[in-house]
């Protein structure tokens, strides 16, 4: 990924690799209890929008999260895979011509174009509704009430108040001006909150102190925001080629973007604030934060 941190680049590849496993594993042919049969057509389009090389950029962040408290074991993989599966959902259903209208996905054709429109929405409900299967799952964390906290938490940060309610921000947006605070709350619901959520949870499943919890709450706060405004600058920079998507497409749509309001350079200055933000939040955990420092300035200046 050329990335230039040694550990960084490895661990993504790992992670991408347990992911894909994790999630293989999840869309099985194979009913579960409860369930009667999953139909071949709407499995094959969930895996799709799901085992196609998404950075992993959630499961990274729960899965590090987790590890700065000592907790690595596969359990944290299965609580990842479910927030993954609610991330590709969200992209499934962004992609839809209602919404953004978008051809090309994770260098793939959108669920909508390798399928069609009915069988996308209903793999995106699949995939939102398989994350909380997931997410209840006893290997996420041995005590019930924690549980119930991740998936009233992820219930939370992907509803009215949170992505879902961003996204609707977002598409009354266009051809708008909003002034900064609007673009601020809409980009951390609509991106910002999965990402939070990553963190926090990260911090939950470690059995993390409620101090070291809202530590990591705002370390995912400020991660979403420079997460997205890399985003909309890869968008206005950066080629379809390599970002696996399309690209240029907010200033045609008008959407509003903070680089739409500043323009690139002040963007990246406010990105290299926001570094230096989660980094003095992440340095508050000692020395295993330096590895959640790393993951700061990857996400804000990384290529695609
Ligand atoms: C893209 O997210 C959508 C936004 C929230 C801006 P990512 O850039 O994490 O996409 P994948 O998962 O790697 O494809
Ligand atoms: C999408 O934001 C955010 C969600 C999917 C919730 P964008 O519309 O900017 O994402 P891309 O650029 O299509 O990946
Ligand atoms: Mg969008
Ligand atoms: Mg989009
Ligand atoms: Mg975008």
């Amino acid at each position: 990924m050329g990335i230039g941190v040694a550990w960084l680049e490895e661990t993504l590849r790992d992670t991408a690799l347990k992911m894909e496993h994790t999630i293989t594993e999840a869309l099985s042919a194979e009913p579960r209890p409860g369930e009667r049969v999953r139909p071949e057509r709407l499995l094959a389009a969930m895996r799709h929008a799901t085992l196609n090389g998404g950075k992993r950029l959630r499961p990274l962040l729960m899965i590090e999260c987790a590890r700065a408290f000592g907790r690595q074991d596969p359990g944290v993989l299965v609580a990842a895979a479910a927030l993954e599966c609610l991330h590709s959902y969200s992209l499934v259903h962004d992609d839809l011509p209602a919404m953004d209208d978008d051809d090309l996905r994770r260098g793939l054709p959108t669920v909508h174009k390798a399928y069609d429109e009915a069988t996308a929405i209903l793999a995106g409900d699949s995939l939102l509704t398989l994350a909380f299967d997931l997410i209840a799952d006893p290997r996420v964390h041995e005590d019930p009430a924690v549980r119930l906290v991740l998936s009233r938490d992820l219930a939370r940060a992907s509803g009215v108040g949170g992505m879902a309610g961003g996204q609707m921000l977002d598409l009354q947006s266009e051809h708008r001006t909003l002034v900064e605070d609007e673009i601020r709350t809409l980009q951390a619901m609509k991106t910002g909150a999965l990402l939070r959520y990553a963190c926090e949870a990260g911090a939950r499943l470690g059995d993390a102190s409620d101090e070291d919890i809202v530590r990591l709450r705002r370390y995912g706060e400020v991660i979403g925001l420079a997460f997205q405004l890399a985003d909309d600058l890869l968008d206005l920079e950066a080629t379809p080629e390599v970002m696996g998507k399309a690209t240029g497409k907010d200033a045609e749509a008008g959407k509003a973007t903070l680089v739409s309001l500043y323009g690139p350079e002040r963007t990246r200055a406010i990105l290299s604030e926001l570094v230096a933000d989660a980094s003095r939040l992440a340095g508050e955990l000692g020395p295993v934060g330096q590895r959640l420092a790393d993951i700061a300035s990857f996400v804000a200046f990384r290529s695609h």
